[in-house]
Formats: C-alpha cells, sequence, structure tokens
C-alpha cells in the first residue's frame, strides 16, 4: 500500500491544520453535529484530503473539523469509511496514520449500534468495554512485519473509560458499559445472527469502529469507544433495523453525545 500520509499531512498544512492535538474524535452516523463543540474550526472536505474516505454513506458528512474544546486540541473527522463500502478492512488506515502523524495519542470513535439489552434502549448511549470480531475480516491482514501481531488485551483504555464515565455522571447522562459485536454488513445481522451474538456475550452490534480500533492500537494510541444506540437488535424487543431508523434516532440522540463529550473535554 502506498503511504499517503505524508501528502495528507501536507495537505492539511495548507489548509492550516498542523499538530500536535490531542485528540482524535470520528464521528459515526448522525452524530457530526457533535462537531459544533469544537471552538475555533477550521474544515476541510476529505475530497481535499489524499487517502482520506470519499463520502458514500448518507448520514455521514464527510469533513474533518479541527479545533479546540477546552483547553485540547481535537481533531474530529465528521463521517467514517466502513469495511462495506468496498471490502477493505484498512479503509481508514490512511486517517488513523495521519492522526498519529499528528501527535493525537487519543482516540474517540463513536458509533450508531444497535442494543441487544432491553434496559439500554434507543437513544442510550453505551461505553464500549471490548468487542467480538469473528469476521474472519482484519485490517492488519496483508501486512508482513510483527507490528501486526497487536495486542488487544485493555484494546478500550480503562482510564479513559474511568474518565468518560465520570463525565457522564456528572452529566447525569447513563452509560453503561458494553460488549460491541462487528458485523461486515451492510445488511443488518438476521434475528438468528442477533440470538447467536447475545450467547456469546455481546450486548451491541454495529458495522464500523472495530477495523480503526486495531489499526490505533498498531500505533500505540489510547482508544475509547461510545456508541449512540439506534435500535434493538433484529428481533429482540421488536427491534426491526433499517437505515432510516438509524439515521433519525442517530440525529434526536446525537445531543447526549455532545453533552457527554462537551463535559469529557472540560
Ligand atoms: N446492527 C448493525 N449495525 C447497526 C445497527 C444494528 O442493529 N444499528 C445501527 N448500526
Amino acid at each position: 500500500m502506498i503511504n499517503l500520509v505524508p501528502d495528507a499531512i501536507a495537505s492539511l498544512k495548507e489548509w492550516g491544520i498542523e499538530g500536535p492535538f490531542e485528540y482524535g474524535l470520528v464521528l459515526g452516523t448522525g452524530l457530526g453535529p457533535v462537531a459544533e463543540l469544537i471552538e475555533n474550526p477550521v474544515i476541510v472536505p476529505y475530497a481535499q484530503l489524499p487517502g482520506f474516505p470519499k463520502g458514500q454513506v448518507s448520514g455521514h458528512s464527510a469533513r474533518v473539523v479541527a479545533g479546540s474544546i477546552g483547553k485540547s486540541r481535537v481533531f474530529a473527522m465528521q463521517g467514517r469509511a466502513h469495511y462495506y463500502e468496498h471490502g477493505d478492512a484498512a479503509i481508514m488506515r490512511t486517517p488513523v496514520e495521519t492522526m498519529a502523524a499528528l501527535g493525537i495519542k487519543n482516540l474517540i470513535l463513536t458509533n450508531a449500534a444497535g442494543s441487544l439489552l432491553e434496559d439500554v434502549p434507543p437513544g442510550a448511549l453505551a461505553l464500549i468495554g471490548d468487542h467480538i470480531n469473528l469476521s474472519g475480516v482484519n485490517p492488519l491482514i496483508g501486512l508482513t512485519d510483527d507490528s501486526r501481531f497487536v495486542p488487544m488485551v485493555d484494546a478500550y483504555d480503562p482510564d479513559m473509560r474511568q474518565a468518560l464515565r465520570a463525565a457522564a455522571a456528572k452529566a447525569g447522562i447513563p452509560l453503561p458499559e458494553g460488549i460491541y459485536h462487528w458485523f461486515p454488513g451492510p445488511s443488518f445481522e438476521t434475528p438468528a445472527e442477533i440470538r447467536a451474538s447475545k450467547l456469546l456475550g455481546a450486548t451491541l452490534v454495529g458495522m464500523s469502529t472495530v477495523p480503526e480500533v486495531i489499526l490505533a492500537r498498531r500505533l500505540g494510541l489510547r482508544v475509547a469507544g461510545i456508541s449512540m444506540v439506534t435500535n434493538y437488535g433484529a428481533g429482540l424487543f421488536g427491534g426491526a433495523p433499517s437505515h432510516a431508523e438509524t439515521k433519525s434516532v442517530a440525529a434526536e440522540a446525537g445531543e447526549k453525545m455532545k453533552a457527554l463529550l462537551g463535559g469529557f473535554f472540560r
């Protein structure tokens, strides 16, 4: 793979964006408005950045919003690319490596997800404590050096999780911790797959985030993941997920994510 990180860094510089940043923030479906927290934002469409994904999923913008929230410099990505767009699990490799090259040590990944627990209903937020990826797909397949053998214990950083829980408590937002089962998509799961997922110990399901976590852990970034629950998993408690539902619930509940992250950074 051609290394596009230097080109992306050079383009960002032309737009007036230079490191160091403390935090990277990836905003999933419907969660783009969280970037309104960013003060003095500099905005760059991904189309201007070599190796950044070209937006193709409705409900996602495709731009970088860089600036600060409180005392921290934050590099936010409004919208991400998914494995299911091109069958490339490493589609987010250049953005993740670019964030590392900008000095980012902490990466917060957000997504829309299905919930497998009745008491974590649509509209709730959940912290990702760990994940399950039994898909056979991994963004590091094809790398040849030992950096591919990434340890995945505490992949979701315990200190960041603690800090996010504290921010949630302060804001009065419930933040249960869940196990996120990655499905490659783009079709939603069948009810049988959801029952299997539940038996395996999952409490959240979704089609994003996990490849980014693996890419980021290879570079030693500290990672946190926060899901915005948009629906119950297929067949559970009446769950019959659709992209229209995902977009509309995420848009409504996005304010909660904004309040949580606003509190976290201040
Ligand atoms: N399954 C997979 N991905 C999702 C879901 C779901 O139920 N909801 C939002 N993204």
